[in-house]
């Protein structure tokens, strides 16, 4: 029999974290993880040097950065532990970082920095860590609760889930979280892949599939008025689809059987540009529109339309009209996503209405959720980070104040 102050199941951004702070903060902490090594997601993230979080990131309006069915739900703990205090951490552990576009912070050397940088705040607190080990079982017991493991009975009065979400199962992603939130009752908002690539089969994709590596700016959107989101970033073209930051970012709100519009040349007027090169030039179209877009998806586009393959000078007004207005609103549905194969999150998840927003204790006594595991997805950029800092502070403070699990839910839903 073990006894501790709190369990942390799943020894990823969130749960390491959480359970550093707790551990300073006083708590005898365990971490179990069933993998192998820790924080395997840290490890793949940012292209290997970790997109740790955004300076743009507003905790007063959460909204605008995060989804769910309450992305309001997460203003508290946001407000609380914000980007700058997480960079004050990676500063005092001395790790080189730069700031890329939109805010978001990266590593200069590689996501190890992050992950040492996490275990020696476990280790500052004193937090045990078992892994690889599994949780075959948990239950509640006089003194809180009880867990099965393959390293013997651990008995805890709080118990934080940190499993994070369903994506990239070959690095350890289970469903236990959501697994764990029903068998005592608290309701899961269906998961699904989030900033995930698009795919898109058949005869109306054949002429995109040779583009595959092609990457241009664009603006993205989908859904309709208030609904409507929209993204200017990078497509990428891939072997099956569409990916690349734009991609990705309009994933997280696309609806399957819904389209996805894209501009394909953002920032311009492209009816008045082809009206002026038919008064100028006697180029092919091909050649003209590959001034706004690469040039092999200029030829690929002509191929579509007869009337487009010509000169410029020679092409009839209203051709060169709806040439325009392809390239400015092209739109199609997508068949499906690459899955929790290629999603770099899970939308979806424990429902905010059954956890407190200020501590992340659900309405089961002493059982909490952080990370990834809840319904609140971040956008791609370093948020998600730093939805999991913060939700793991936060309950690391309600845990160390020692609020008794009977408090419950202090705003249930925010
Ligand atoms: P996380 O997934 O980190 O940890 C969950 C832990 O629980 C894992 O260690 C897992 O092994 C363990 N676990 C699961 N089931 C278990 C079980 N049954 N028993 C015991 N342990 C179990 N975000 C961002 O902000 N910036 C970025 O640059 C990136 N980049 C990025 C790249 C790629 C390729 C991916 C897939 C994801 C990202 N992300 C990202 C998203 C980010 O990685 C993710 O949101 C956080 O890691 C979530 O943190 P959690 O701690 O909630 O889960």
């Amino acid at each position: 029999m073990h006894d501790f102050d709190a369990v942390v199941i799943g020894a990823g951004a969130a749960g390491l974290f959480c359970a550093g702070v707790a551990g300073q903060l006083g708590l005898r902490v365990l971490v179990i993880d069933h993998a192998e090594k820790v924080a395997e997601k840290i490890r793949i993230s940012g292209g290997g040097r970790c997109n740790f979080t955004n300076r743009e990131l507003d905790p007063r309006a959460p909204h605008k950065h995060f989804l769910g069915e309450n992305p309001n739900f997460c203003r508290s703990a946001l407000s609380r532990y914000t980007a700058a205090d997480f960079l004050a951490l990676v500063q005092r552990h001395g790790i080189p970082f730069h700031e890329k576009h939109k805010g978001q912070l990266f590593g200069d050397r590689s996501a190890e920095d992050f992950i040492g940088m996490l275990l020696a705040e476990c280790g500052a607190g004193g937090v045990q860590r078992w892994q690889p080990c599994r949780v075959q079982a948990v239950r509640t017991a006089s003194a809180g609760y009880e867990l099965d493991t393959d390293r013997g009975l651990v008995r805890a009065p709080r118990v934080v889930v940190a499993t994070g979400g369903l994506s990239i199962p070959k690095i350890g992603a289970t469903d236990f979280g959501h697994r764990l939130a029903q068998q005592f009752g608290l309701k899961v908002v269906a998961p699904r892949p989030a900033l995930v690539p698009l795919t898109f089969e058949g005869e109306g994709w054949a002429p995109y599939a040779q583009l595959a590596g092609l990457a241009l700016p664009v603006r993205i959107a989908t859904g309709e008025r208030k609904a409507a989101m929209a993204f200017d970033e990078d497509l990428l073209f891939t072997h099956r689809g569409l990916s690349g930051p734009a991609v990705l970012q309009i994933s997280s709100y696309w609806r399957p059987g819904t389209p996805v519009r894209i501009d394909l040349a953002p920032g311009h007027d492209l009816q008045e540009v082809l009206l002026q090169a038919k008064l100028r030039s006697r180029k092919l179209i091909a050649n003209e529109i590959a001034g706004l877009v690469p040039s092999r998806l200029a030829d690929a586009w002509v191929q579509q339309n007869p009337g487009w393959q010509r000169p410029v000078n020679e092409a009839a007004d209203k051709s060169l009209g709806a040439l325009a207005q392809a390239l400015g609103r092209w739109e199609l549905v997508p068949t499906g996503s690459e899955g929790y194969r290629k999603a770099e999150v899970t939308a979806g998840g424990v429902d905010t209405r059954e956890l407190s927003q200020q501590t992340m204790e659900s309405r089961q006594p002493g059982l909490y959720f952080i990370g990834e595991v809840v319904d609140v997805t971040g956008w791609l950029g370093g948020y998600n980070f730093q939805w999991a800092w913060a939700s793991g502070w936060a309950c690391a403070q309600a845990m160390a104040a020692g609020r008794a699990p009977a408090d419950g839910p202090t705003a249930a839903g925010g």
